[in-house]
């Protein structure tokens, strides 16, 4: 991450979320609530992004977006649409099933936990993000100031998760909490994907939840989409958000413990989740997996 500015691929998601909410085809993928909340995020950003958001909002610009998608990562579009939904099912039954608190951690734009806070009115809800985003999240939404909303502004490359920040901020290590990591892990060093997972155990009573995305290591051991073209590897880099951390399954299962893995949830499942995608191309190398402690 660069640290003036904030996630450009946390931009680029915003972005994708208003797209496909207007795609007649995929619109159903995308509430109006969430997209609505992503434009205002590029409404509110930068000149360039509120230029981008009207662009993006032209009928035109979708066999445009089409053919970026082919040449950068084919199905990255709808991957990301279906990775939030996956992850926005499994966060909505942890709390029907007892969980009382959501931190999400590298939440970026996602407007996941402005939905849920309204729809779980018991629940509390934690936003971890590197400074450099979160201060833009709070300035789109400079009235978002719930009670059950709390907000931590913390690099994780330069100091472990604060257990004290979340605590002052009414956190409760003896009550259910779902983890969320979306996106995250793959731009933090291993070293710290571990350090981070210890954090998480150390504040989860049991009956937690962690669902979190990694890219699944190739078989040369590269981290990336299967189809990632080398555009997008150069455009991670100049960005300052390249990919440093990838596992395997069973690599995955170790590192975990005592996590233990309920299910992992690849490209194929993600297409069986939806109706009609049969034919659709879902970008494949990240995974989501859910794991309890
Ligand atoms: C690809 S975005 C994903 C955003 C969101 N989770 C989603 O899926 O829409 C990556 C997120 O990780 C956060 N991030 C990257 N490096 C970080 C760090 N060192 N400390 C804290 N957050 C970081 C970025 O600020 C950004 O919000």
């Amino acid at each position: 991450m660069q640290n003036e500015k904030a996630s450009r691929t946390a931009l680029v998601i915003a972005a994708s979320l208003v797209l496909l909410h207007r795609d007649p085809k995929h619109s159903g993928l995308v509430s109006k609530p969430s997209a609505d909340l992503c434009a205002q995020m590029l409404e509110m950003y930068s000149s360039q992004t509120r230029l981008f958001l009207k662009i993006v909002r032209q009928d035109w610009f979708r066999p445009v977006a089409r053919l970026i998608e082919r040449i950068t990562i084919p199905g990255i579009l709808l991957h990301y649409i279906l990775r939030k939904k996956c992850i926005a099912g499994l966060v909505r039954s942890a709390l029907i099933n007892g969980a009382t608190q959501v931190v999400i951690v590298g939440a970026g734009f996602d407007p996941l936990s402005f939905e849920l806070h309204q729809d779980f009115r018991d629940a509390q809800f934690w936003e971890i993000d590197h400074p450099a985003t979160q201060r833009h999240k709070l300035r789109a939404f400079p009235k978002i100031g719930v009670a059950r909303l709390h907000f931590v502004a913390l690099d994780l490359n330069a100091t472990a998760l604060d257990k004290e920040a979340l605590i002052k901020s009414s956190f409760d290590p003896t009550q259910r909490t779902c983890w969320i990591a979306e996106g995250l892990l793959m731009y933090l060093r291993a070293d710290i994907v571990s350090s981070l997972m210890r954090a998480l155990k150390s504040l989860s009573a049991p009956g937690s939840h962690f669902a979190f995305t990694f890219m699944e290591k190739q078989s040369d051991g590269r981290i990336r989409f299967d189809s990632q073209s080398k555009l997008v590897d150069s455009w991670l880099r100049r960005r300052g958000e390249p990919f440093l951390w990838g596992s395997t399954r069973g690599e995955l299962v170790d590192l975990l413990r005592p996590w233990r893995v309920i299910r992992f949830f690849d490209h194929d499942d993600l297409r069986e989740m939806e109706s009609g995608l049969t034919n659709e191309s879902i970008a494949r190398g990240e995974v989501i997996c859910l794991a309890e402690i």
